[in-house]
């Protein structure tokens, strides 16, 4: 599995410990974050994960900023995108079993590195169930606005 990961200044150290938090548990990580702790706008960082993923739909994505409210807004302009904010194991779980979210958003300012573990723990470990939610999935995909 393949993650592209992306993050705004907001979110860089946070970032760091994800990278290899997600390289130790065997998977690729491309990293699409700024270079430096210079301030950036998120939507711009959001998009170069969301038309990554697009490019390469069965990867998966993590955006980070100080909340991960304006990752996910953004990442969900993309179409085929379901970005998922999370706070917490739970969360994180849902968000693949019933919303099969291709993008993992937390933020820095909310979240710290013990919370981080439990939530990618979570989330590797869940897959999307299908049933009565590819329904509801389906019917997201087709929103047009
Ligand atoms: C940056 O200060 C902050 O607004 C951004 O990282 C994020 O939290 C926005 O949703």
């Amino acid at each position: 599995m393949r993650y592209y990961i992306g993050t705004d200044h907001a979110g860089l150290e946070l970032k760091n410990y994800t990278k290899s938090a997600l390289e130790v548990r065997g998977f690729e990580v491309i990293d699409l974050s700024p270079a430096t702790t210079e301030r950036v706008d998120y939507p711009d960082f959001a998009g170069r994960v969301a038309q990554a993923l697009q490019k390469d739909p069965t990867a998966l994505g993590v955006l980070i900023c100080g909340t991960g409210i304006g990752m996910s807004i953004a990442a969900n302009k993309y179409n085929g995108i379901r970005a998922a904010l999370t706070h917490d194991a739970y969360t994180a779980k849902m968000a693949r079993e019933h919303n099969d979210a291709n993008i993992l958003c937390f933020g820095e300012r909310v979240v710290g590195k013990g919370v981080v573990d439990t939530i990618l723990d979570a989330w590797c470990a869940s897959d999307f169930e299908g049933g009565r939610h590819t329904t509801r999935v389906d019917k997201i995909n087709a929103i047009k606005g």
